[in-house]
């Protein structure tokens, strides 16, 4: 078709607009009007296919009109010729994108109005086919989106049974442990059985609130709480995996420490997760030390502090901290510790800030507030 002309260009020129929209009702809307401003008409509607080819009516100007029956029989014939056209004040514009028929647009003048011109045609069928790519591209863009997502939830999941499967481990360590000490009658083996079993159910109770706490509704009941205690807790904790690894560590807290708001099982898990981001940073050291520490700071505010003197990291995984399945570590990390983290911090509306130096160590700094801020 030739085009030339002033409201040609002029058309064409707001077309290029469609490819900034990305909601698709907004686009759907901002097409039929205009394509209404430069080829008048009294009604507009939209129809897109669907998989399996059925059209849906999808948007119409003005909003809530409905079309006739015999609108909609024209308007298959339209798909399914893929060419535009205008027959008794009526225009059909197919809505085509690298031979894929996405839906049909069509106008109607009222009766008596003169009919559409070629140029009017031309000029519709030129604004349908902008669209049709920003509408092909918008269909993609979910699409992907979608996919993310799944893969997201595939790689949630596949972490979530990594970490069951270590806590059943745990669990049937306890079990045989137990019934050895039952069947050779040694009171000592009972109690490390059920001393290990306490500890399985701890890390069960540890994992579902981190997945509870990742989700998108999860709010935190603040109360008063003794940041000493859970520093003491985590000490008993983890001084057992500690010495496996031949790694000291070293526990401070402030003395007088106050006592503040906020929730002790969240911040309990961050400063495990951190712990053990800190284990597993060594490779052998003989001087290794994670050093925790609890500070009170001026103006209501207090710190909690990991350092280790292990691997430190590269500007480049610095700056990827945070992001959610962001790891190193292969299949022995999912990524989501410091999002725990992160979470829990920002739930506090607290802060938290890293300093590394390759070679030299790691130092998280999570900077809190005493009395927990209300939220409106
Ligand atoms: N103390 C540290 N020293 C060096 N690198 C660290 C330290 N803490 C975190 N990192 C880096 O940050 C990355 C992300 O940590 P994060 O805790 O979020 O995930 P992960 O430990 O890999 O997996 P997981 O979900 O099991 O915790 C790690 O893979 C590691 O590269
Ligand atoms: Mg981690």
């Amino acid at each position: 078709m030739q085009n030339s002309g002033q409201p040609y260009q002029a058309a064409h020129e707001v077309g290029r607009v469609y490819d900034a929209i990305t909601d698709k009702k907004v686009l759907a809307d901002f097409f039929l009007t205009t394509v209404l401003q430069f080829v008048p008409a009294q009604r507009g509607y939209l129809f897109l296919a669907t998989q399996n080819k059925t059209l849906l009516p999808e948007a119409a100007a003005p909003a809530g009109t409905e079309p006739s029956k015999e609108l909609i029989a024209k308007v298959r014939e339209a798909f399914d010729s893929g060419k535009p056209f205008a027959r008794e004040g009526q225009l059909f514009l197919p809505l085509v994108v690298r031979n894929s028929a996405l839906g049909v647009a069509c106008f109607e003048r009222a009766a008596g109005e003169p009919a559409f011109t070629p140029k009017e045609v031309e000029i519709g069928f030129d604004l349908a086919s902008q669209f049709s790519g920003a509408l092909k591209n918008n269909i993609l863009f979910e699409e992907n989106l979608k996919m993310e997502r799944l893969a997201a939830v595939g790689q949630a999941m596949g972490m979530v049974i990594h970490e069951i499967k270590n806590i059943m481990q745990l669990a049937r360590f306890s079990d045989e442990m137990t019934r050895m000490g039952i069947n050779e009658k040694n009171p000592k083996f009972i109690e490390q059985g059920l001393a290990k079993m306490k500890k399985t159910m701890k890390e069960m109770e540890g994992l579902i609130w981190e997945m509870l706490s990742l989700t998108k509704d999860y709010q935190l009941e603040p109360e008063k709480i003794d940041i000493p205690a859970i520093l003491e807790e985590l000490k008993g904790d983890l001084t057992e995996r500690a010495e496996g690894y031949k790694i000291r560590l070293d526990f401070k807290t402030d003395p007088g420490f106050p006592s503040v708001e906020g929730d002790g099982r969240s911040l309990y898990r961050a400063l495990l997760n951190l712990v053990k981001n800190a284990f597993e940073a060594f490779s052998d050291k003989s001087d290794a030390c994670i050093k925790i520490r609890a500070r009170i700071k001026d103006g209501d505010f207090y710190e909690l502090t990991v350092e280790d003197n292990a691997s430190g990291m590269s500007e480049e995984v610095r700056a990827r901290l945070f992001e959610a399945f962001f790891s190193t570590k292969g299949k022995r990390g999912t990524g989501l510790g410091l999002m725990v983290v992160a979470r829990t911090v920002k739930m506090h509306q607290g802060t938290v800030t890293v300093e590394s130096q390759p070679g030299v160590g790691t130092k998280f700094i999570l900077h809190l507030r005493r009395f927990f801020p209300k939220t409106s």
